[in-house]
Order: C-alpha cells, then structure tokens, then sequence
C-alpha cells in the first residue's frame, strides 16, 4: 500500500498539473509494492507508467495534443497550442541572457519544493527587444526545455470591437493558465500593455490593462506568463513590477553573428570561410535576417549540386538582407516625410 505522503504527493502532482513528479511518485509506489511482495501490483503499475509516458511523447512528437492541453470552445479561438522541441542550446545569447533563462528554467523544475517554502518560482516574465531577436525563440525553448504546451494568446481574438468582452476573454485565458499548466505566451503586448492605448478607445484598453494587472496579480498558478514585445518604451510603469523577470534582447554582435552562421551553415560552410566579408555583411541585421540569408545560401547549393555554399553566395545572400531591411527603413522614413507635408498643408 503507497504511503501517506506518496498519496498525497500523487493528489498535489496532479493539482498542480506536473506530470513528471507525478510519474516519478507512482514509480515510487510501484517500487514499493514490489518489495512489499505485490509483484504483479508492481508490474501492471509499470506497464501503466510506461504506456502513458510513452503516449504523452508521442503526442509531443507529432503535434498531436492530449486531450487534457487542448483549448475547447471559445479558448480554442483564443489560443494556440503547440509542443516545441526547442533548446536553449539552439540559441545564442548573452551569457548574461543564458544565465536569466537558466535560472527560470531550475526554479520551473522545482517548483513543488519552493512552493513547499510559501515561495513562488519565477514565472512572469516580460521580453523585451528588436524584431527577429528571439523572443518568441524563448517562449518555445522554456516549454521546449520544461516539457509543456506552449499556448499562445491570438491577441486578434482576444481585442475585439467589443472591448467589454475582452476582459471577460482574459478571464477565461487567466482560467485556463490555473486549470493548465504551460507557457502562457502574450506575443505583441504593448497592444494592451500601452500607457495610451488606441487613441479611439482609450478607456476601454486601460481597462483591459487594469483587469490584466488584477489578473497577473492574482495569478498563483504553476504555469509560466511570459509577454513580448519590440515597444518597451510605451508599456504601462504599474505593468514593470508585477513581472518576476525582464529579459532584454539585442541584435547580435558580430561574434554572436559569426556563431549563429557557423552553427545554421554545419557541413555546408564554405570553404575558405571568408570571415572578414561576412562580418560585414552581417552588421545591423537580426538573428531572424542572418537565418533566412544562410538558408537562401544553403537552398542556392542544394539546387546547383554543390556540397558547400559558396563565399560568394554567403555574402551576396547577408547583401541582399541587408538591402532588404534598409530598403523598409527607406520606405518608413519616405512615409514620416509624406506625413509631415500632408499635415503642413492643412
Ligand atoms: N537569439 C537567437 N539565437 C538563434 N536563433 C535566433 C535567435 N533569435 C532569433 N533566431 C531565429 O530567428 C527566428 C525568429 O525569431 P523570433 O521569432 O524568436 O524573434 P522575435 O524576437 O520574437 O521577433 P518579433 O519581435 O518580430 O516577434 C527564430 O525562429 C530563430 O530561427
Ligand atoms: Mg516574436
């Protein structure tokens, strides 16, 4: 018979929707009937054990959801889920950025004995920084690395015309962050997280704002919030301290460029690797920007046959990205010109 404390460890498992403690506990309880003589309790607990936990990676595998993690009824127009594979090895960042996420990441893992202390894990965080830096990245990787669904908030579901429903969709996604646990991700937040607003409707998004901050507050769940966006200068201040953690992202150094073309180009790299050229040519331009260069580069090799991109290719691939972004740069600040003239003649 399972002791007291493996009972009630096996009810708080399930509570708080931790899977992995949960097995590891009913392993234990099988473990235990096995010494106590109960060969064949043992056994069939195993073989439970074993075919759930095989079940749950195949889900994982192939994107199929448990019945358990997928959103019903009007959650499953809010939001979406999905079971990244992603590693935090697969980024690259600063050691300063690594060491943050880490530090979530072992708190996440423990978090039945922190919470055992009254104390809570890390689990609000905010990620701020330029488009094409990672940050959606990080929301994949931290569910990824715990081994949970990564639910994404559509936010165009979730900000309506009708603003009054918007607070009470909030509230059927804040249900669902106790009811489930996993990464909760608020891509685009400034949308409701803005000081001002939408200048039309101010009053109803600081409302929308306000029942967040309530519900973020409030929230006592073992999931993970995380909120993203690229405008940090316009979130509401009172938004800051209900964050347990800020992670800033920047676009790469040319170090950081080097590192994430050496690793996407693997036996591709050209050969010589025209260092000093692709550095330049990776200036200013995001990890997103360097990725879909490098790829252009590889699919160029693969359609000519070519074991290994060539330098030349590498470079005029970086080029073409680098035109491409000063290009909409170009286009914006045409349009700043336009608008000035326009409201000059009014
Ligand atoms: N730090 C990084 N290390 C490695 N790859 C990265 C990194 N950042 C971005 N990438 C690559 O670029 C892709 C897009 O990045 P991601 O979607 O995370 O950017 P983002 O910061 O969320 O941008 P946005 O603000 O536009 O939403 C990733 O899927 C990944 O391939
Ligand atoms: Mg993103």
């Amino acid at each position: 018979m399972a002791s007291a404390d493996q009972i009630k460890a096996l009810v708080k498992s399930h509570i708080d929707g931790d899977e992995q403690y949960f097995y590891s506990v009913a392993m234990q309880v099988a473990a235990r009937e096995a010494k106590v003589g109960h060969g064949k309790l043992a056994e069939d607990l195993r073989d439970m054990i074993d075919a759930a936990k095989a079940r749950t990676s195949t889900a994982a595998q192939t994107g199929k959801l448990l019945p358990i993690a997928r959103p019903r009824g009007e959650l499953a127009n809010l939001l979406t889920v999905t079971y990244p594979k992603n590693r935090l090895a697969d980024m690259v960042l600063e050691p300063r950025t690594v060491a943050q996420i880490d530090r979530i990441m072992q708190e996440q893992r423990l978090h039945t004995r922190i919470r055992e202390h009254g104390l809570s894990p890390r689990c609000k965080l905010l990620l701020v920084g330029p488009p094409g830096t990672g940050k959606t990245m990080t929301a994949s990787v931290l569910a990824g690395e715990l081994g949970i669904p990564l639910f994404s908030v559509r936010l165009d579901a979730l900000i309506t015309k009708f603003m009054g429903e918007t607070a009470a969709k909030l509230r059927q996604i804040f249900d669902a962050i106790t009811s489930v646990r996993g990464v909760y991700f608020f891509d685009e937040f400034d949308a409701i997280g803005s000081q001002r607003g939408n200048a039309n409707d101010v009053g109803e998004i600081r409302r929308v704002l306000n029942s967040f901050l309530q519900m973020i507050e409030n929230d006592q769940s073992n999931s993970l919030i995380i909120a993203a966006t690229n405008h940090v200068e316009i979130l509401d201040h009172a938004l800051f301290r209900r964050f347990d953690d800020v992670i800033e992202y920047h676009l790469p150094t040319a170090e950081q460029a080097l590192k994430l073309i050496r690793s996407h180009l693997g036996k591709f790299a050209p050969k010589p690797f025209p260092l000093k050229a692709i550095s330049t040519k990776s200036e200013q331009l995001s990890y997103a920007e360097i990725r879909r260069a490098i790829e252009d580069a590889i699919k160029e090799a693969i359609m000519q046959n070519e074991p290994h991109v060539s330098g030349d290719a590498l470079i005029r691939a970086l080029r073409e990205r680098q035109q491409f972004s000063l290009g909409i740069l170009g286009i914006d600040s045409k349009r700043v010109t336009l608008n000035h003239a326009g409201s000059t003649n009014q």
